[in-house]
């Protein structure tokens, strides 16, 4: 079947509220676009699970500051549909701006208290307002589904399992594994920022999180011990400024006081011009696997 693009919003409905009468499961994908083997691998997810599958390319202006990178962010449409088609998507919902906010500022907002302001939220303070009102609206677009998430963006995960479940949203969140270049380096919309030697500086990151994982493994239960293991590696390398690396519990994201038997590395630098992040689940000697 080929792609199709659907730009309006009742259209989509209309499309998926037939295709669930007829009993079809619906998988759905949001992005960004500008999509690359990670989100390819979150559609592909989708299609193995599901009898349809719609993803949607949105740079949503709610969630990106004054300062960043709203009006530069990559775009490229038919690389895009080239690359969901190829993945197993058919349809793929394109809403402008105007489709989504309609009354231009909006008034209402999801925000999910503790979760958002620590992290990622502590320099981004409007960004997980915005993403959590997006995805609720994309949620009540496409209804009842199983929709999927990288677990590249950790905290951007654990937000939206929270906020579905809080609110008692229809929808299925299945997290899936980070999808890596051959060096290691997270695959990133914007790593399409970095120079050819901040792409090879950017390599830290990863670095970081298997050294601290190692540590974990071989015995540590400081938490400081493996995150001076991080900022160490990411202040040797010159061309990386540290913003956080920080071992946490994998649900409420607070730094527990002694490693737990299972936990969560996150990390974030500036590269260059991109902020870049990466994450890395590790299981503690005698945690449960
Ligand atoms: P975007 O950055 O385009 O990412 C879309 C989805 O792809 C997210 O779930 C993200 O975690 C996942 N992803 C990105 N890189 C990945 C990788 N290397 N491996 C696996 N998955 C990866 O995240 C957003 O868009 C937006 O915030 C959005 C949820 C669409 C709301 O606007």
């Amino acid at each position: 079947m080929t792609i199709r693009l659907i730009p309006q919003i009742s259209d989509l409905r209309r499309e998926l509220d037939a295709a669930r009468s007829e009993g079809k499961q619906v998988g759905f994908v949001p992005t960004m676009g500008y999509l690359h083997d990670g989100h390819a691998s979150l559609m592909r997810a989708a299609r193995a699970d599901n009898d349809l599958v719609v993803a949607s390319i949105f740079v949503n202006p709610l969630q990106f500051g004054a300062n960043e990178d709203l009006s530069s962010y990559p775009r490229d449409l038919e690389r895009d549909t080239e690359l969901s088609a190829m993945a197993g998507v058919d349809v793929l919902f394109t809403p402008t701006v105007e489709e989504m906010y309609p009354n231009g500022a909006v008034m209402t907002s999801v925000s999910v208290n503790e979760l958002s302001t620590r992290w990622e939220g502590a320099t981004r303070p409007s960004h997980f307002a915005g993403m959590a009102t997006v995805v609720t609206k994309l949620f009540w677009i496409v209804g009842a589904c199983r929709a999927y998430f990288g677990e590249k963006d950790y905290q951007q995960l654990t937000i939206i399992r929270r906020f579905t479940a809080d609110l008692s949203i229809p929808v299925e969140v299945v997290g899936c594994p980070i999808v890596r270049a051959d060096d290691g380096l997270a695959l990133s919309s914007r790593n399409t920022y970095l120079s050819p030697e901040e792409r090879k500086a950017a390599t830290v990151l990863n670095r970081a999180l298997r050294a601290a994982a190692a540590v974990i493994e071989d015995g540590e239960t400081d938490p400081e011990v493996v995150m001076e293991t991080m900022a160490g590696l990411v202040d040797a390398e010159p061309l990386a400024n540290l913003d956080y690396a920080a071992v946490v519990d994998p649900e409420t994201l607070v730094v527990p006081e002694r490693i737990p038997p299972v936990c969560r590395l996150l990390i974030a630098a500036q590269v260059g011009r991109p902020r870049l992040l990466d994450n890395l689940g590790v299981t503690a000697p005698g945690g449960a696997q």
